[in-house]
Parts: C-alpha cells; sequence; structure tokens
C-alpha cells in the first residue's frame, strides 16, 4: 500500500468516528510508527508503506477510534525535551506539570536535594535531574509498576542523578527526608465522585490511584501536611476548585507561608509553601 491510501483508510476510519483532531493524530502516528513528518504526508503520496508497518499503523489508528489515549498508542510521551516511555500503569505527563517543572528549575536551581512523590512515568524526577545537573533526585512512588517504568525512563534517557523508592506519600522517604530540601508532587486530585465526569479516555485507560483523590480529593495533601516537617520548600500540583480547601488545610500549618499560582489556562494550578523567615 502507498502511504497516500495509507492515509485516506486512516482519515475515513477516524473522521467517521468523530475523532475532531484527526490531523494531529495522523502526524503523530505518522511520525511516531513511520518515521516520516507532515511534509511527507503531502509530498511523498506514493511512498511505499512496507505491510508491517502499514498494519501497525491501521492498528493504531483503531486502537484511537477506540478511545485509548494517543500516547498510550504510540508508547512514548515527550515532557520537557525527554522522551518517556508510558503504559497503562502510569499517568500520561501534562503540560501543566511542565509548567510546575519550569517554575522549580527557575527558582530552585541552587538547591541540591530534591524529592518527586508520585513520580508516576518519571516526567518530573527526569526533567529535574536532567535541568539541574548537580542535584539528587528521590523519586517515589506507591505503584511498583510505575516506579520501575520510571527508572527505565531514566536510564534510556542517560539521567542518572536519580535514586528511586518505593513508598507511600510523605512516610515514603523516610530516612532521606531530613536530606531534602525542596518536595515536589503531582499527586492524584480527583473526588471520588467526580471520576465518572472525566473523559472516556481518562477514565477508562489512565490508572486510578493516579487519578483517585477520595472523598474530597484531598487525601494526599492532608497526610503529606500532617508529616511534612518544618523547612522545606514544596510545590504541589492541585485541582484548579480546591484552593479555598487547600488554603484551610494549611493555614494550620505551623512555619510556612503558602501562594497559589496559576497555570497558562488562567486556572490555580499549584501551591508553592515556603519556610517563614
Ligand atoms: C497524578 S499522577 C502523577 C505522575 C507524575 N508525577 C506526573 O506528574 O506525570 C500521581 C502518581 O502518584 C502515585 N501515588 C498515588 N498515591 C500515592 C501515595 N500515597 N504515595 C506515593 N505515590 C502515590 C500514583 O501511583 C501516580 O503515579
Amino acid at each position: 500500500m502507498n502511504l497516500q491510501d495509507l492515509i485516506y483508510i486512516s482519515r475515513r476510519k477516524l473522521s467517521e468516528a468523530g475523532i475532531e483532531n484527526s490531523r494531529f493524530v495522523m502526524v503523530a502516528l505518522s511520525r511516531g510508527i513511520l518515521s516520516l513528518n507532515e511534509a511527507d504526508l503531502i509530498l511523498n503520496g506514493e511512498k511505499e508503506i512496507e505491510s508491517e508497518l502499514s498494519a501497525k499503523y491501521i492498528e493504531a489508528v483503531e486502537r484511537v477510534v477506540g478511545g485509548e489515549p494517543i500516547d498510550y498508542v504510540l508508547g512514548f510521551r515527550d515532557f520537557f525535551g525527554i522522551r518517556l516511555e508510558v503504559t497503562r500503569n502510569v499517568l500520561i505527563p501534562r503540560n501543566e506539570t511542565e509548567e510546575l517543572v519550569e517554575i522549580i528549575i527557575d527558582e530552585e536551581k541552587n538547591s541540591r536535594v530534591f524529592a518527586d512523590i508520585g513520580t508516576g512515568s518519571g516526567a518530573i524526577a527526569c526533567a529535574l535531574a536532567r535541568n539541574i545537573p548537580s542535584s539528587l533526585v528521590f523519586a517515589t512512588d506507591i505503584s511498583k509498576d510505575a516506579l520501575m517504568l520510571a527508572e527505565k525512563n531514566a536510564r534510556a534517557n542517560g539521567i542518572f542523578n536519580i535514586r528511586f523508592i518505593k513508598g507511600d506519600n510523605i512516610s515514603g522517604l523516610s530516612d532521606f527526608l531530613d536530606s531534602v530540601e525542596v518536595i515536589v508532587s503531582n499527586p492524584p486530585y480527583i473526588r471520588t465522585a467526580d471520576i465518572d465526569s472525566l473523559d472516556m479516555n481518562v477514565r477508562k485507560y489512565e490508572p486510578m490511584v493516579a487519578l483517585d483523590g477520595g472523598r474530597d480529593g484531598l487525601d494526599f495533601y492532608r497526610e503529606f501536611l500532617e508529616y511534612l516537617p518544618t523547612g522545606k520548600k514544596v510545590y504541589l500540583e492541585m485541582s484548579q476548585y480546591e484552593t479555598a480547601a487547600l488554603g484551610k488545610l494549611v493555614s494550620d500549618l505551623n512555619g510556612y507561608s503558602h501562594e497559589f499560582r496559576k497555570d497558562l489556562s488562567g486556572n490555580y494550578r499549584f501551591m508553592i509553601l515556603r519556610p517563614e523567615i
């Protein structure tokens, strides 16, 4: 089959399924599976595509049609310039989390010891470790499968200044907590009752342990703040709907001031805690 026919069949499948961004999907799949760029799709329609590759391409289109997120279909996601393998054991890293990393790199380039709690694919830990090369990053997760993938991602990208630890919330840092200067986390923060109203492709494919934040979405934060010692700098991703509830939780915290920051969409997305001086 030539490229033009492959594209025609695929576009028809996507549009019949009502996939709105079919052009984006085709370009991404062509890059990821055929190693062809957008210009090739327009200029090289006569190019013959091996039957194995075209079958792989059509299978990928069908998975997208079935609602599977394209990053899982491709098996990778680029995050802060780092290619990360993603499987259904880990959340697909989001653009907002790249914004969080940008804030931290900007404000903490002189800090040395970081912790990323709930590292998932290793996105935050890898981005910090790569961009602050003199740092040591402790990356934890409660999920063994996530942790194994995060470690694989770090190794595949030649990033070696990360220590991986399986553990629960802040107590998972155990003996290392004393040495940590900066704690980062993008924890699960969706209210249990809201899970059903998430997009089908999130609800059905992404791991519940990465999404479900308990009855009020704050289970992780409550435990984290209860055991947070004084003197750390803390960067947490959060739900845009929880500024009041989180503000109330941190108002009981001794020794810290807090600030909420918006993401580029204008939603409150990050909570920063700094030791009071
Ligand atoms: C929202 S995902 C974030 C993943 C990754 N840091 C990112 O930003 O793409 C939350 C992660 O926290 C992990 N997690 C959930 N509860 C946890 C807990 N109590 N302690 C440590 N990790 C936890 C999940 O397994 C998941 O990998």
